[in-house]
């Protein structure tokens, strides 16, 4: 067989996975303005799940009200948003994928004008107007509840995989983060208190949750901005992380609010490196990302032994056929990501749906 450690199944808490490739998540502007699935996106990620994707991480999705990343992304905190999770989790199941999805509030990273944000402490992101507010204590425990309820719901919904966004300068990246965390309480100060938030989700959606619930962390490797997370650090986050209910890592970097400098990591390969140091120094499966274009050098990377899972983001906007074209020996009819960013149009003020210069992805 072609690709034979791309194809390699992996079973993780008694769920076996077909194969080693992961949709990252992507937050494409398609819900609608109350944060609901709709059919847009539901056809949107239907290509990809019947052409060979083993795992399809939803994009962004919010826990809380105004966590969401603007006017058109998702949310699943209130009945409301339940319906529509089920069908888009339903629609991937049916078609062999395994249905995940990441939980993320945007926290001080905001991009709707006007709102007042809520962070770790009041200190604004470069780039980011508007106010930022301290999260109050009480508060802090309440965004932890928010974060594992979310998860009860989703799981409700369908999801096997939940992925706790911890990286990209969000908020629970703020906590993490020395550059952005000056509490005073015991979720500020050493690395343990700073991760204390997300170890309490951990453990929230542990107690809250069916077993069998796969959780995937995705942390920011090395944020590449003054007093930010290092590599070394980044290690024993992600070796902590596994030791307290996290079942995968998924190892990307940067942060928004420097996002020139995360884009570059992304073309130069940083994350793909990195993902194979912490690999090395974790007890655990790690989800290896970054300018993936084919399966070749997703099979590369599995066979240097860098990484459990390799997943692909841009590449599948490019053509959501890739897997299955490559496993036909049809790789020279992939339409190829070209890693020229005009996907990140998603964050310009009208929030357009996502779209791709290789391919319009929605015709
Ligand atoms: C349009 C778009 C939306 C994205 N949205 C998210 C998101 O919701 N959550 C997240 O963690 N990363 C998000 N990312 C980052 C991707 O998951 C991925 O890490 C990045 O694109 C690098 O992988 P690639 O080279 O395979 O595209 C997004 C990327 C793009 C292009």
């Amino acid at each position: 067989m072609p690709y034979k450690s791309v194809m390699m199944p992996i079973t993780i808490r008694n769920f076996t996975f077909p194969n080693r490739l992961v949709m990252a998540p992507m937050h494409v502007n398609l819900a609608d303005a109350h944060g609901r699935v709709t059919d847009a996106l539901i056809e949107f990620y239907k290509p990809v799940a019947e052409n060979g994707m083993g795992t399809i991480i939803v994009g962004a999705t919010s826990p809380a009200p105004g966590g969401g990343f603007g006017p058109k992304g998702l949310n699943a905190f209130d009945d409301e948003h339940v319906h529509g999770f089920s069908r888009l989790f339903r629609m991937i199941a049916d078609r062999g994928a395994v249905p995940g999805v990441q939980i993320s509030h945007v926290g001080r990273q905001n991009i709707v004008p006007g709102v007042t944000m809520v962070a770790p402490s009041a200190i604004p992101a470069p780039f980011f107007e508007g106010k930022v507010r301290e999260l109050t204590h009480d508060e802090v425990l309440e965004m932890e509840d928010r974060f594992a309820i979310s998860a009860s719901m989703l799981w409700s919904a369908g999801a096997r995989l939940i992925e706790i966004h911890c990286a990209h300068g969000f908020l629970l990246n703020q906590f993490i983060s020395p550059a952005s965390n000056r509490r005073k309480d015991e979720y500020g100060g050493d690395l343990g208190n700073r991760l204390r938030i997300v170890l309490n989700i951990l453990r929230k959606i542990r107690e809250r949750v069916d077993q069998r619930l796969i959780i995937s962390c995705r942390i920011s490797s090395e944020e590449l901005v003054e007093d930010g997370t290092t590599l070394e650090q980044s290690c024993e986050i992600a070796s902590t992380l596994l030791w307290n209910g996290a079942d995968i890592i998924h190892v990307s970097g940067g942060v928004g609010y420097a996002s020139g400098l995360m884009l570059k990591a992304i073309s130069d390969g940083i994350w793909l490196k990195n993902a194979g140091i912490i690999k090395k120094h974790v007890r655990g499966p790690v989800i290896a990302v970054g300018c993936v274009n084919s399966l070749t050098r997703a099979e590369e990377i599995l066979d240097a032994g860098a990484a459990d899972f390799v997943a692909m983001a841009r590449a599948l906007l490019a053509d959501p056929e890739l897997v299955s074209k490559s496993l036909a020996g049809r790789e020279d009819e992939v339409n190829t990501c070209i890693d020229c960013n005009a996907c990140y149009a998603i964050i310009s003020p009208e929030f357009p749906p996502v779209c791709c210069t290789q391919k319009p992805v929605l015709s």
